[in-house]
């Protein structure tokens, strides 16, 4: 693992765009895979600046997301899919038919095996950009006794929902399960940038970063993975000692 630590959130997502950029220019038809929640989205809005600058074009990538809630429609504001044309396909030149998130809702296990399918399919990713849960979990990979090869239909934690309940109106409206790309799914990426911000991710990224390779904290199987950066901010660095990182 590379771990680097930037000064603050805007820095860390900097880098990253930058990272997605070089990949989409040396490779114009790049698959990338893609996350939600509040850690990516000054990336995203960095993206839509560069392809409105002309500096980048999305038209041959391909982009495959992580994880879906169970039962929230497309349309529903709190849907990965929305928020996703919401904060990035929106603003980017990518066509419609090579945007891809997993359906949450219909047969859960079929939807799971066809975007497994669908991956492999694909050719393989070429980037993955990841957040982490509080939990260390990556995607909607909870810890628990075992993880998952591939795409899968998963019961959401107690910590996750709390943590995601910021989102909704009210806890209770926040959906019990979900179905996600397995840890086997996201190792398989050739790349991946593990983005963390805040003092909320600290602990997690303690355990992903210098802690044993557990399921009980998901993310630290990326210890294992051939080409993985891990970029932090100040916050999220805190529990770690420096020989495990960088300063950029
Ligand atoms: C969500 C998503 C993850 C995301 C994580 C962190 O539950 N399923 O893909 O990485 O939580 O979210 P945030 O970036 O808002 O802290």
């Amino acid at each position: 693992m590379k771990v680097y630590v930037f000064k603050d959130h805007t820095a860390l997502s900097r880098y990253a765009a930058e990272r997605v950029i070089e990949q989409v220019k040396q490779k114009p038809t790049s698959n990338l895979g893609l996350a939600t929640g509040s850690t990516p989205m000054e990336l995203y809005s960095m993206l839509v600046a560069a392809t409105q600058a002309g500096e980048v074009s999305f038209k041959a990538v391909r982009t495959y997301n992580l994880d879906e809630y169970l039962g929230l429609g497309a349309d529903h504001h709190q849907s990965y899919a929305y928020f996703m044309q919401k904060n990035l396909f929106d603003g980017i030149d990518i066509l419609p038919e090579n945007t891809h998130v997993p359906v949450g809702v219909d047969d859960i296990s079929q939807a799971a095996v066809s975007y497994e399918a669908l991956l492999r399919d694909s050719g393989g990713i070429d980037l993955q950009i990841l957040g982490l849960g509080a939990n260390g979990h990556i995607g909607f990979n909870e810890p628990g006794p075992e993880l998952s090869n591939q795409t899968f239909k998963v019961t959401l934690d107690e910590v996750t929902r709390i943590d995601n309940a910021r989102f909704f109106n009210h806890l209770d409206e926040v959906p019990r399960e979900a179905i996600t790309m397995g840890v086997g799914s996201i190792m398989r990426a050739e790349k991946i940038l593990l983005m963390a911000s805040g003092s909320g991710k600290a602990d997690a990224i303690y355990k992903t970063v210098a802690g044993p390779i557990t399921t009980q904290v998901p993310a630290s199987l990326l210890q294992l993975h051939r080409d993985i950066t891990v970029l932090l901010d100040e916050a999220a660095a805190a529990q770690l000692d420096p020989q495990f990182y960088t300063r950029r």
